[in-house]
């Protein structure tokens, strides 16, 4: 059976996610908190990165960058430990006794590069971290002459310096690594890549422009066709520009991401409304869990203005009934943030309105069979990995999903 055909049971499944998602959400997560998992993230994903430079598929390759990997996977569960108790917190710390118990056992290297992902993943999910910036993401460009002041006499000009050990241009590495892994590695409270003197005084802005110039050094040439962004909608909007791993996705979606991230200005028109729409909900929702009421505000109304209404005349003549539901779910939302209500309310509202905007935006233009994939592996991420069933089956490649 095609994945096509699958899309509403894909739909309620991915709602279903999202909606398991609001019950371990904690509307408020100070930034104490939110560094120390964001450094055990940060940990976690060059766990994945570093491994095959540590071990290969046919053995040791570098014993002290393994033992160093082994001390990640330690520090990360004893940060884990520090922070505050969560239902879930428990399958992540058996998540990485796993981790740590493959690596001690030279496990392949795609196998401890998918658990140690998915454990930075389920970590980011429960702790609510916002890994996309909460305005577009700035232009390379505002990053150059930064760059060329901080970083170039040891990344070298195009991140290609001689002396570096690991080149900013190598595609296969960067692709291990998302915008927001770059970002963390500008964040010395986060990554020790760098001493404090270089990177320390940044503004987050500021880290995000460099995290886009970095990844224009591994980006291809050509930009991808305007198709593409079509096929996959999420990869041209946040959150899934920042959060999204490229070596995850199907190998015509990789390598649209590799460019796209390092030129986000080219994107913003390539994004349908709806899919603006559900992203700047995305975002309003992760801000509001953070205790940020006022920004959750700004974006939900920035969807309705700039995403929802200029999708509605359409949406209205193809699906009345769901057109109404909408206008009223956004604006009863609008409303429970003015009124203050409660949070667990609230969040369940963004969910309910999310999955609306998402099954509006099928109803529009419904989207090819590794597109929903890759709306799944952006909600995925987002929703914690429950349901590493649905993760599986979707993951498959396409031609295979007959016998699925
Ligand atoms: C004093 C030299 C130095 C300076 C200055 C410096 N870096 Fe680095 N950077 C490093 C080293 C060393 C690493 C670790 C790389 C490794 O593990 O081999 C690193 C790692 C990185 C990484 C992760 C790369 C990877 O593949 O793991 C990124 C991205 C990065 N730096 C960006 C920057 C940016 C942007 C700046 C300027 C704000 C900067 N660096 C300034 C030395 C430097």
């Amino acid at each position: 059976m095609p994945i096509k055909s699958k899309t509403p049971l894909l739909i309620l499944l991915l709602t279903t996610l999202l909606c398991g998602a609001a019950a371990w959400a904690q509307p408020t997560a100070d930034q104490e908190t939110q560094n120390t998992a964001a450094r055990a993230v940060s940990l976690l994903s060059f766990v994945a990165v570093d491994y095959p430079e540590a071990v290969s598929d046919d053995g040791m390759r570098d014993r002290n960058l393994y033992r160093q990997l082994q001390g990640n996977v330690e520090v990360a569960a004893s940060l884990l430990q520090k922070l505050p108790e969560k239902p879930g917190r428990k399958q992540l710390q058996r998540t990485l006794q796993d981790l740590a118990a493959e690596i001690e056992n030279r496990a392949p290297p795609a196998q401890v590069r998918q658990r140690a992902n998915a454990a930075a993943d389920r970590l980011a999910a429960l702790y609510q971290l916002p890994r996309s910036p909460a305005e577009p993401l700035p232009s390379a460009q505002e990053a150059r002459a930064l760059y060329q002041d901080r970083c170039r006499h040891c990344h070298g000009e195009n991140g290609d310096a001689p002396q570096a050990e690991r080149k900013l241009t190598d595609p296969e590495r960067m692709a291990n690594l998302s915008l927001y892994d770059f970002y963390n590695v500008l964040e010395p409270t986060r990554n020790d890549a760098h001493n404090s003197d270089i990177d320390g005084d940044l503004s987050s802005r500021e880290r995000w422009a460099l995290a886009v110039m970095v990844a224009g050094f591994a980006a291809p040439e050509i930009a991808p066709s305007v198709r593409r962004a079509q096929e996959f909608p999420a990869l041209v909007g946040l959150p899934g520009m920042a959060v999204l791993r490229p070596v995850e996705l199907p190998d015509e979606a990789r390598d649209a991401l590799m460019w796209w991230r390092a030129h986000p200005q080219e994107t913003a028109h390539l994004q349908h409304p709806l899919a603006r729409a559900a992203g700047l909900l995305y975002l309003g929702q992760t801000a509001y869990r953070s205790g940020d009421s006022a920004s959750a505000y700004h974006h939900l109304m920035l969807g309705l203005r700039e995403g929802y209404a200029q999708a509605r005349p359409q949406l209205a003549e193809r699906n009345p009934a769901l057109t109404a539901q909408l206008d009223q779910q956004w604006e009863t939302l609008r409303q429970s943030i003015l009124d203050r209500a409660p949070s667990n309310e609230i969040i369940e509202q963004f969910q309910r309105l999310q999955a609306n905007v998402v099954r509006a935006r099928e109803q529009l233009q419904p989207t090819s069979g590794s597109a929903i994939y890759v709306w799944a592996a952006l909600f995925f991420v987002i929703a914690l990995g429950v349901g590493g069933l649905l993760w599986y089956r979707l993951r498959r490649p396409r031609g295979k999903t007959g016998t699925s």
